[in-house]
C-alpha cells in the first residue's frame, strides 16, 4: 500500500515536471527574436548613409537593428574583434565580409545555411560567379552579397584639374605624372592619401596593373607566380609606387581614407587613389559627379576591374533568430535594394538583372566596365580587398607594400621581399 503510494506520488511528480517543461519548450519555440546584429566597417559619413538604407528598410519590416560598428577599411579591425568573439560563442546574426575571409569562415563551420531564402528567390539565377565563389561553400549559401566596387580608380577635384589645363580622364601613366608635378607646382596637395597598409595596397592594385598589364597581375596577384612576383615588371611597379610617394603632404600617415577624400573635395589636394567607395563619400558631401568631381581608371588600366564585393556573412544564430537573419538576407538582395544601397555607396549592384538607370554617370560606366571586363577576361579579384588571394598571402603583399611606401626598403629590395614573404605565407 504504502509502496504504491510512492510510486503513484513519483508518477505525479515526474508527469508535471514534463507538462511543465513541454509547456516551457513551446513557450520558447513561440518567443521570436526580431533583432539582428550586424557587425561592419561602414564609418565614414558616405558608409553610414549607405548603410542607414538596409537599416531603415529591415526597421520598416518590424526587423530591429543592433548596430557593431569597427571602423577600417578592408576589415582588418572588424576581423580581429569577430575571431574574439565567435571563439567566445558571442557571434553576430551578420558580418561585412570580404571574400577569402568568408572561405575561412565557412571552413571552421560557424556560418549559416541559407539555402531556404536562396532558393526560394533564385539566387543562382542573377549573382554572378565571381561573387557566388564566396557566397557559398560546398553548395551551400552563406553570404548575402550586398554591392560589387572596385579598387583601380582616380578621384579627382574638377576646378583644380580646369584651372590647371589638366584634361582628364587622365589615361597613360606619363600623363599623370605630369598632372601630379602640375599640382605640387601650384602649391596644393598633389595625392591625398592616408598612410594605412590597406590603402597603400589598394593604390598598389592599380598600380600593377599599370606597371605590366591584365595578364601581369594575374600572375602575379592571382597565381602567385614567383617568377612576376620577382620579375622586373615588379621592380617597374615599385618604381610607380616611390613616384607616387613623392606628392603626399608630410601628414598622410595614419589618416583614414575619408579624409583624404575630404581633402579632394575640400580643393587642398588634386587627387585621391581609392575604390570606388569614395564616390559614396563626395556625393554624400554634396558633390555633383562631372561638375565638382570627376573620376577615371587609374592610369594605364583601361579595361581591366579590381573588384571586391562586400557580403553579409551570416553566422549559426539561435532558431528563434533565424527569421529575422533570413529577413536580413532577402532584403539585402532585393532589387530595389540593391539600387536604393549601391546609389548611395558608390558601388554597383551585386545581381546581374538590375537597370543602371538610377545610377550616376561613374556607376553607369563602373557597370558597363565591370560587365566587359567579366566578358573579356580582365576582371580580377582584388589583392587589397582579400579577393585574389587567401588572407595570410594578402596580408603578407600588404606588409611589404606598406613597408616599401614608408621607406624601409628601396624598389629592388621590396621585390625580393615581396617574392620570399609570397612563398612563406603559402
Ligand atoms: C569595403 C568598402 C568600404 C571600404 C572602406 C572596403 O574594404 O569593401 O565597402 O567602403 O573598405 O571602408
Amino acid at each position: 500500500m504504502k509502496k504504491s503510494l510512492v510510486i503513484m506520488l513519483v508518477l505525479v511528480l515526474v508527469t508535471s515536471f514534463s507538462l511543465y517543461a513541454g509547456g516551457k519548450t513551446e513557450e520558447a519555440a513561440m518567443e521570436v527574436d526580431n533583432s539582428v546584429e550586424v557587425l561592419h566597417w561602414w564609418t565614414s559619413g558616405g558608409e553610414a548613409a549607405a548603410l542607414n538604407v538596409l537599416k531603415e528598410d529591415l526597421e520598416a519590416k518590424g526587423i530591429e537593428w543592433i548596430d557593431s560598428p569597427l571602423a577600417g577599411g578592408g576589415g582588418e579591425q572588424a576581423m580581429t574583434v569577430l575571431r574574439t568573439r565567435a571563439t567566445a560563442n558571442d557571434a553576430p546574426a551578420a558580418a561585412q565580409m570580404l571574400g577569402f575571409d568568408i572561405i575561412d569562415w565557412a571552413e571552421l563551420g560557424f556560418l549559416a545555411n541559407l539555402n531556404d531564402v536562396a532558393e526560394k528567390e533564385n539566387w543562382d539565377a542573377v549573382i554572378p560567379d565571381a561573387l557566388k565563389k564566396f557566397s557559398k561553400y560546398n553548395g551551400v549559401w552563406i553570404a548575402a552579397p550586398v554591392n560589387v566596387h572596385s579598387t583601380n580608380w582616380v578621384w579627382a577635384n574638377k576646378k583644380i584639374c580646369d584651372e590647371l589645363g589638366i584634361a582628364t580622364p587622365i589615361t597613360s601613366w606619363v600623363d599623370y605624372i605630369t598632372a601630379l608635378d602640375k599640382v605640387q607646382a601650384s602649391g596644393r596637395i598633389a595625392l591625398a592619401h592616408g598612410g594605412q597598409a590597406w590603402q597603400d595596397a589598394t593604390i598598389f592594385d592599380g598600380v600593377v596593373i599599370a606597371a605590366g598589364g591584365p595578364e601581369f597581375y594575374k600572375a602575379s596577384m592571382i597565381d602567385l607566380d614567383p617568377t612576376a612576383l620577382g620579375s622586373d615588371t615588379m621592380l617597374k611597379a615599385f618604381g610607380m609606387m616611390t613616384q607616387l610617394r613623392g606628392y603626399l603632404d608630410p601628414n598622410f600617415s595614419g589618416r583614414d581614407w575619408n579624409l583624404a577624400s575630404a581633402m579632394v573635395i575640400e580643393g587642398q589636394a588634386a587627387f585621391q587613389m581609392m575604390g570606388d567607395w569614395a564616390k559614396g563619400e563626395f556625393l554624400n558631401a554634396g558633390q555633383v559627379p562631372g561638375t565638382d568631381f570627376v573620376a577615371f581608371r587609374t592610369p594605364g588600366t583601361q579595361g581591366t576591374v579590381t573588384f571586391n564585393a562586400d557580403q553579409f556573412v551570416m553566422f549559426k544564430v539561435d532558431e528563434s533568430k533565424r527569421a529575422a537573419q533570413e529577413m536580413l538576407a532577402s532584403a539585402i538582395l532585393s532589387p530595389s535594394f540593391q539600387v536604393a544601397f549601391n546609389t548611395v555607396k558608390g558601388s554597383v549592384p551585386a545581381r546581374t538583372d538590375v537597370s543602371d538607370a538610377e545610377f550616376t554617370i561613374i556607376g553607369k560606366a563602373g557597370m558597363k566596365e565591370l560587365a566587359e571586363a567579366n566578358k573579356n577576361g580582365t576582371l580580377f579579384g582584388s589583392m587589397a580587398h582579400g579577393h585574389a588571394a587567401p588572407a595570410a598571402v594578402k596580408n603578407a603583399v600588404m606588409d611589404v607594400v606598406t613597408s616599401h611606401f614608408n621607406g624601409q626598403y628601396g624598389d629592388a629590395e621590396a621585390v625580393e621581399k615581396l617574392v620570399q614573404a609570397v612563398a612563406n605565407a603559402q
